[in-house]
């Protein structure tokens, strides 16, 4: 292999990168992605064995990890997280906000703590993350963040208010985070998923007769999977794309499109 074939092949050899709710879905499909393309990969989740196979997984690419339960949404978790990240593995080069969770009650009947929990885990996690990566990618004049938003940040939908209104902020988080790095060579981005086959839709996409409905309103006919996901992700996080910036990259087999 040529020294420029494998800088293609290997777009993050040496690059270190924290996956946030990782054990499964789209941040396991996105951190096994990073490892195989050469990054050492910081995950956490609150799924312990989730965490554990994936790091074992990533140890048989021949790449470092370091796993730990984190609720995403607790400032002092993610703070000691993220510093751990670095003593381990070194400065951190790329972060992935995926830990994201649905909305269970609909908005007459929502009680404050689980508006608290979606816009904990979908928005507040984002806040502590980007600040808690922020100053060492300031220091380095390098960084790349990847903020899994949702189509749902753009498009209503019945009984799922919070969570627009938790993926509509991270949208615009994403933008803000971006205005403000814009000197610094971090470059901040989100990616919104149409309907993904993941642990978060099972119960609704796992049922056939659920899944042709949705397949029938996808143009592209399909239910898109994690690695469909990840591969918009590793984009964002490649220096190919060192000038997308502030931008929401929809990967929904052209769900927006057609609205
Ligand atoms: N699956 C879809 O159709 C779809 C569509 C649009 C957006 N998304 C977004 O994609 C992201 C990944 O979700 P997924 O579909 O892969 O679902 P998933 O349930 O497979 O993965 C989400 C992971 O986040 C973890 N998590 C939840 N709350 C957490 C917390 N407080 N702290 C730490 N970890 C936590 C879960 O344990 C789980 O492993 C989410 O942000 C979700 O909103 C998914």
């Amino acid at each position: 292999m040529t020294e420029a074939e494998e800088r293609r092949a290997y777009r993050f050899k040496g690059k270190v990168a924290i996956v946030t709710g990782a054990a499964s879905g789209i941040g396991r499909a996105t951190a096994l992605g990073l490892a195989v393309e050469g990054a050492d990969v910081a995950i956490c989740d609150l799924n312990l064995a989730g965490l554990e196979s994936l790091a074992a997984e990533i140890g048989r690419l021949g790449r470092k990890s370091f796993a730990e339960t984190v609720d995403v949404g607790a400032k002092e978790a993610v703070f000691s997280f993220v510093a751990r990240a670095a003593e381990l593995l070194g400065p951190v080069d790329i972060l992935v906000n995926n830990a994201g969770t649905g909305q269970f009650q609909p908005f007459a009947m929502m009680e404050d703590e689980e508006y608290d929990r979606v816009m904990n885990t979908n928005v507040r996690s984002v806040f502590h993350f980007a600040r808690a990566v922020l100053p060492s990618m300031m220091d380095n004049d390098y960084g790349k963040i990847v903020n899994i938003t949702s189509i749902m940040s753009v498009i209503a939908g019945q009984g799922q208010s919070i969570y627009n209104t938790s993926k509509g902020a991270a949208k615009m988080m994403t933008q803000g985070i971006a205005a403000d790095c814009a000197g610094y060579h971090i470059n901040v981005n989100a990616v919104g998923p149409g309907m993904v086959l993941t642990g978060l839709t099972r119960n609704m996409l796992g049922d056939p007769d659920q899944a042709a409905m949705f397949e029938e309103k996808i143009p592209l006919r399909r239910i898109g999977l994690p690695e469909d996901i990840a591969a918009g992700v590793l984009f964002l996080c490649s220096d190919a794309a060192g000038y997308v910036h502030g931008e929401t990259l929809f990967i929904d087999g052209g769900m927006i499109c057609t609205r």
